[in-house]
């Protein structure tokens, strides 16, 4: 295994609830690292293009619409085997689906209203990395 980044977004449905730091308790002791954090909220074009994959799903304006509903916290975690790790930590998409302990069993509200984005793969983490932040806003 080797040391990697991916990128996570906290979202809307979790900041409203001021969720963020309990959150990041649950990155920290599982140990990766938030190598850059910042507050955002963001546009419709910004939602639109980061989810631009999505585009032709039924549930595409809703989750834009809901990822502009309110400021999101945009991180790069770091650890080993950090996309894994992190697809662990956050727990099935669905939290109907998701395993005890994990961000979205204990927080997310519903399917869309997740809590939490992570990356899928690390072609993707690099690709959603670069979208928001700067190398040198990256503190390794
Ligand atoms: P996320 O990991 O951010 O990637 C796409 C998001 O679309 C997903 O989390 C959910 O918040 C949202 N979404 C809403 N409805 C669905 C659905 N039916 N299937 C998958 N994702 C959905």
């Amino acid at each position: 295994m080797a040391t990697e980044r991916t990128f996570s977004i906290i979202k809307p449905d979790a900041t409203r609830r001021n969720l963020t730091g309990r959150i990041n308790a649950k990155f920290e002791e599982a140990g990766l690292r938030i190598v850059a954090q910042r507050r955002a909220h963001l546009t419709q074009a910004q939602a639109e293009a980061f989810y631009g994959v999505h585009r032709e799903r039924p549930f595409f304006g809703g989750l834009v619409t809901f990822m502009t509903s309110g400021p999101v916290v945009l991180q790069v975690l770091e650890g080993e085997d950090a996309v894994a790790a992190n697809r662990r930590i956050m727990g099935a998409t669905n939290p109907a689906n998701a395993e005890p302990g994990t961000i979205r069993k204990e927080f997310a509200e519903d399917i869309e209203a997740n809590s939490v984005h992570g990356s899928d793969s690390a072609e993707n983490a690099a690709t959603e990395i670069a979208f928001f932040f700067k190398p040198e806003d990256i503190v390794g």
